[in-house]
């Protein structure tokens, strides 16, 4: 077990709200495919000045409110994103220059839609070994600054958010009773962004070909989700030494409804036991789970010492189950 209690929780989603009737004008494409397809419904859009980490700094100050502590208790901010604000300095080094924290480590973690379970993984382990006490983990994602708006296959997928946790050591018997994590980066041609990194770095050639956009096999992507998430949850609940039944709510990542049905149905799960927020959010990578989680708590779905599972699958590829006691 990696002990730690999680003292407070932060979302972030922009103003902007883009529907189904809105991507109808844009693209050949239509509300009843989106939702039967996939459960998306609507999906909120950073402004043009809004950069993730601005929204990580939101999601942060809620938690960090919630939790009632200083920010200056906090020792390390991990921040999990793919889209950073640049690719140096890291995400995390905007954040901490935003909420003014001085003189603690602060480092990004690459995962994509995973990011933010990796985050909790790393974060309780450095508190369980004794170099940190109070530790922000962060999921953001501005995925709509690099989507290709003249592609239905993927610009009617996701949205843009940011959620944060605040971790703190606990004499509690909380934290994470069993996880599995993994990666294939044997598969990572299936779900990327090919431009802008030192494979192939920008160049007016890169941006006429649109390879600065994002690029999926939306199906091939779609049945290592299935499989993938589906085995994990059911790992992860074995390595807890529960049941399904133990679970008091279920909060997958969200990118489709039916990798979620197909994960539920896997694990044993219920989808009354699952926490939906896909038709709202759409695809928000590494920010779905958190703010999915805060979400949740506000709707005090989950109480003190309850069970939760987490679940995601990504870029990558990656993918985790994590069970959670709270
Ligand atoms: N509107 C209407 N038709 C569409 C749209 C659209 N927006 N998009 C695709 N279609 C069409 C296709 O052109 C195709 O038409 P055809 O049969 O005439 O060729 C048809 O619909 C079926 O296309 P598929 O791609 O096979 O559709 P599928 O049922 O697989 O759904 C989707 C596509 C939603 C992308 C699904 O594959 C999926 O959810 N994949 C997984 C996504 C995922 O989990 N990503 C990982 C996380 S993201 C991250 O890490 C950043």
């Amino acid at each position: 077990m990696i002990r730690f209690e999680i003292i407070g929780t932060g979302g972030y989603v922009p103003k902007k709200i883009l529907t189904n009737a809105d991507l109808e004008k844009m693209v050949d494409t239509s509300d009843e495919w989106i939702t039967t397809r996939t459960g998306i419904k609507e999906r909120h859009i950073a402004r043009e000045d809004e950069a993730t980490s601005d929204m990580v700094i939101k999601a942060a100050e809620e938690a960090i409110n919630e939790a009632k502590i200083d920010r200056e208790e906090i020792d390390i901010v991990i921040v999990a994103t793919v889209t950073p604000d640049t690719a140096f300095p890291s995400a995390s080094c905007w954040v901490q220059k935003g909420l003014g924290i001085k003189n603690i480590p602060v480092f990004d973690i690459s995962a994509a839609c995973t990011g933010f379970l990796y985050g909790l993984i790393i974060g309780g382990s450095l508190i369980q070994a004794g170099t940190a006490r109070t530790v922000l983990v962060a999921g953001s994602e501005t995925l709509t600054k690099i989507t290709d708006w003249k592609d239905r296959g993927t610009c009617v997928l996701f949205g843009d958010g940011a959620g944060a946790a605040i971790l703190r050591k606990t004499e509690r018997d909380a934290g994470l009773l069993g996880y599995t994590w993994h990666a294939d980066g044997s598969l990572g041609h299936l779900l990327s962004l090919p431009a802008g990194g030192s494979r192939l770095p920008a160049s007016e050639t890169t941006v006429k070909e649109g390879l600065h956009f994002l690029k999926m096999q939306g199906n091939e992507v779609f049945k290592y989700a299935v499989r993938y998430m589906g085995e994990s949850a059911v790992n992860a609940i074995k390595k807890a030494g529960i049941t399904s039944e133990d679970i008091k709510l279920f909060i997958p990542h969200q990118a489709n409804i039916r990798i979620i049905q197909s994960t539920c149905e896997r694990a044993g799960i219920p989808m009354e036991k699952t926490y939906i927020t896909i038709d709202r959010y759409g695809n928000m990578s590494a920010a779905t789970i958190p703010v999915s989680f805060r979400d949740a708590l506000r709707e005090k779905l989950i109480k003190r010492d309850d069970i939760v599972l987490f679940s995601a699958f990504g870029a990558g590829f990656t993918w985790a189950s994590l069970v959670l006691k709270y």
